[in-house]
């Protein structure tokens, strides 16, 4: 096959961050996506309704002349989140919250420390029919961080989806096969989101022959096993399985550092990123149910009525890229050749 028509995906997962940043990842995303769940870990974070309201108009603000595109807007979890906070904020739009265990990830200190006293915010998400995304890492400093996916697994996600069994739960950017096990094993209200970094590459991508900063991501790439469990479950079309790109950009200086920010800034080139991997796998067939079918399904919302083509052509994407504020960024995969290219 060298060139397919597929319905416009949405991406369930990426980082647009604020201020002059979002006149450059907001129109990289509507290039090719029509919606996109927005990560609320801004500085501050998102943890009011105002404050996801205020965020919504700044991101709709930039959005190109013309363009359709439409946020998905989530509320930040914390200590102190109350249930009249998720009803104010599913009033204002919210469809899901995030839960990021304190410290797992970039902006993630205001987050949740104590995990129990959340139980009753989730009992009022469950009522209320807000989605839970959840990043499944622990942060127990003597835990091996290849590990933590896993350990998240067995402390923490097995008790959330048995006590909230009609709550919808979303695992996010999952990286190993015991995270695919445990979402093939769990009810219809658990999915998860896979990156195209998690697809295409293992943690020797990242550090064989010396360290490449712009793939280290969270949770981290995983071994060669993980990987292939991750591409045969995309393989196989399993509606539990959707797009999240995690889309998370950093300046070029934060990346190549001697303590270098974790996040892949992939919207330039992640959905033909994904075509590349699933013609890899000679699944071509399954990408439009992954890139534009399940993730709405899921969320419980319309397919979107127009479509995208993506043609097998090369194309190298950018090195460099400069930001709104002057600074480079480097995007993922740049200066490397893509296999599949939109259609102009
Ligand atoms: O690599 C990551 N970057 N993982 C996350 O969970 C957050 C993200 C970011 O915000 O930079
Ligand atoms: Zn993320």
């Amino acid at each position: 096959m060298t060139q397919i028509t597929i319905q416009t995906p949405d991406d369930w997962h990426l980082h647009f961050r604020d201020g002059d940043m979002l006149a450059e990842t907001v129109p990289a995303t509507a290039r090719c996506f029509q919606r996109a769940v927005a990560m609320p870990n801004l500085v501050p974070p998102v943890t009011t309704a105002d404050m996801v309201s205020d965020y919504k108009q700044r991101i709709l603000a930039a959005r190109p002349e013309g363009s359709t595109f439409e946020p998905v807007m989530t509320l930040f979890l914390t200590n102190t989140t109350s249930k009249q906070d998720i009803i104010d904020a599913k009033a204002a739009g919210a469809l899901a919250a995030k839960l990021y265990p304190a410290g797992a990830t970039t902006n993630s200190d205001a987050a949740v420390s104590r995990l129990d006293g959340l139980f009753p915010i989730f009992e009022e998400m469950q009522k209320q029919g807000m989605l839970l995304l959840v990043h499944g890492e622990v942060t127990a400093h003597h835990i091996d961080i290849f590990d933590r996916e896993k350990e998240f697994i067995d402390q923490n996600m097995t008790r959330i989806v048995d006590a909230f069994p009609d709550l919808k739960v979303v695992f996010e950017h999952i990286t190993t096969k015991d995270a695919v096990d445990f979402v093939l094993a769990a009810s219809d209200n658990v999915a998860a989101t896979i990156t195209p970094q998690h697809l295409l590459l293992n943690r020797n991508d990242m550090l064989v022959g010396g360290v490449r900063p712009h793939y280290y991501c969270l949770p981290v790439l995983k071994r060669n096993i993980h990987q292939q469990a991750l591409r045969a479950v995309v393989a196989t079309g399993n509606k539990k399985f959707f797009l999240g790109t995690d889309s998370a950009p950093h300046e070029k200086d934060k990346k190549e550092n001697a303590c270098g920010c974790a996040g892949c800034y992939s919207a330039w080139s992640a959905i033909e990123l994904y075509a590349q991997v699933f013609d890899e796998l000679d699944a071509l067939d399954k990408l439009e149910g992954f890139a534009s079918q399940h993730g709405a399904d899921f969320y419980g919302l319309p397919r979107n009525t127009t479509s995208i083509t993506l043609v097998k052509e090369d194309w190298t994407i950018p090195a460099e890229i400069t930001l709104p504020n002057g600074n480079p960024i480097v995007p993922f995969f740049g200066g490397e050749t893509c296999g599949w290219k939109i259609k102009d």
